[in-house]
């Protein structure tokens, strides 16, 4: 969710609530700096276009709704990671937040790496190519399964979530003939100031071992005695959308002192830690998300400090951004189907998609801005709820925005910054089949992920 988010719950105000009036911006047309992808600007006649690509092209080819994917400013992301950490610290993607083959391949070809969480994920990541070594596996409960294919094609590592899986990964390694890297993934207890569903770090929840209490040096131990393991790190992820380093500062010091109480009791240095994901982006025109050289120095700062003091050799870094890599890449083009004023209150403008393709403001809460895409306006501001298609009042994209007043069926607007958790998290609520996504680069469109189709469907449905 974005910073300036409400708290979470249900909220039945049907006027903008009180203090959180934000006024219309000055233009209409203006793309607000950061929400947006590097290459998309307005044309003269006043049409959004990106990677070269008009909107209104890429709607009369793919159809609408579709998630419009902006490869180089992925791509430019990629890199800037990668230089901000440099050669002594690894960058993973989070496949969670979208993933498809070719995502894969540019990741691959760009220089990073790639943190899974199931055996899906895993599967799209062979298939497109990246080298086992460079995939980490993640899961509070992985099946049975999902571990034997992680050991049997050599990830590089799996991030250890319970006792229970210390024993199932060991006996796949030793069925298997082989040494699995592992980390242990500590619960720091850090509160992150995030929603609730998206912080993961705080005691009471279900992801990781705590180090308050022993739990995690408990695992150290247990794994430290396993010949087919062999632990190379601690692993730490305290949640999502997060600006504020100083979770990752608390975070960092706990992870440093476990990494000193090991040292301590075992006599071993463990060469990695991994600070995880969670880095926050610009959803609006308020949210001021950091670059990533600032992360990088942040947590470089962070780390050398605690192990200085804790007399550790600094141990090789890794993160695990995902939602900062895609996230701005992408923007969601709709079709306006009706406009529904209600005087003094606001106007409800439908458009084809809707909680389906982006569950993010239903389920967090989570804010997004949207602008008119087919053309630019001069109509004064029109205080909007964009609305989805689907059968629950619930069912918002954008819970405050303001449209020029002359928006009207068949425009096309966009919604920025839906390239993480959107697509990944789409159903096929109300039979909605889910949306394409489309890359463009250099005046190209083409499509990554094609629509599903009724048919598709159907083809499930065998009763
Ligand atoms: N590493 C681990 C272990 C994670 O669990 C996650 C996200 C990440 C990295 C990547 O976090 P990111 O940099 O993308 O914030 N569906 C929610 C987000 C759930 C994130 C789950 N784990 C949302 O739409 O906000």
């Amino acid at each position: 969710m974005s910073r300036s988010a409400h708290p979470a719950g249900p909220r039945h105000a049907d006027v903008l609530p009180e203090g959180h009036y934000v006024p219309p911006p000055r233009d209409l047309n203006a793309l607000a700096p950061r929400v947006w992808s590097r290459t998309v600007t307005r044309g003269a006649d006043g049409e959004l276009t990106v990677g070269g690509v008009g909107v209104r092209r890429l709607a009369e080819e793919f159809g609408t709704p579709v998630y419009v994917l902006d490869e180089e400013d992925f791509r430019a992301r990629c890199r800037a990671w990668r230089a901000a950490f440099g050669e002594d610290a690894d960058v993973f993607y989070a496949g969670k937040a979208f993933l498809c083959r070719a995502v894969v391949r540019w990741l691959h070809e760009e220089g990073l790496n790639l943190d899974v969480c199931s055996g899906g994920e895993l599967a799209v990541a062979l298939a497109a190519g990246m080298p086992p070594e460079r995939i980490a596996l993640h899961g509070n409960n992985k099946s049975a399964a999902e571990i034997e294919q992680a050991v049997s094609v050599g990830v590089g590592r799996i991030v250890l979530d319970s006792f229970e899986e210390i024993g199932r990964v060991a006996r796949a390694a030793e069925r298997l003939g082989r040494r699995q890297r592992v980390q242990v993934r500590a619960t720091v207890g850090v509160e992150a100031h995030t929603h609730e569903f998206i912080a993961t770090a705080h005691e009471d929840q279900k992801f990781g071992l705590a180090l308050n209490g022993g739990q995690a040096a408990e695992a150290v131990r247990r794994v430290l005695k396993l010949d087919s393991l062999e632990l190379v790190g601690v692993h730490s992820h305290i949640g999502s959308q997060i600006f504020d380093m100083a979770g990752f500062e608390v975070a960092a010091h706990r992870v440093v002192r476990l990494l000193a109480e090991v040292r301590d009791e075992h006599g071993v240095e463990l060469p990695e830690i991994d600070l995880g994901g969670g880095l926050g982006i610009a959803y609006t025109a308020e949210d001021d998300p950091r670059e990533p050289w600032e992360i990088a120095e942040a947590l470089r700062e962070i780390v050398t400090r605690e192990c200085a003091s804790a007399s550790l050799a600094v141990p090789r870094l890794s993160v695990e951004p995902g939602r900062a890599i895609v996230g701005p890449t992408t923007f969601t083009l709709y079709e306006v189907g009706t406009v529904k004023p209600l005087a003094g209150l606001r106007t409800y403008v439908s458009v084809d998609g809707g909680m389906s393709d982006n569950i993010r403001t239903a389920l967090y809460d989570a804010e997004y801005s949207v602008v008119l895409a087919s053309r630019s306006s001069q109509a004064g501001p029109m205080l909007s709820r964009v609305v989805g298609k689907h059968c629950e009042s619930g069912d918002i994209v954008v819970r405050d925005a303001y449209l020029p007043a002359d928006v009207a069926p068949g425009d096309l607007v966009a919604v920025p910054a839906t390239g993480a958790y959107c697509r990944a998290m789409a159903s096929n609520y109300n039979h909605v089949p889910r949306p394409p996504v489309v890359a463009v680069r250099d005046g190209q469109a083409r499509v990554l992920v094609r629509r599903e189709t009724e048919e598709d469907l159907l083809r499930l449905d065998v009763g």
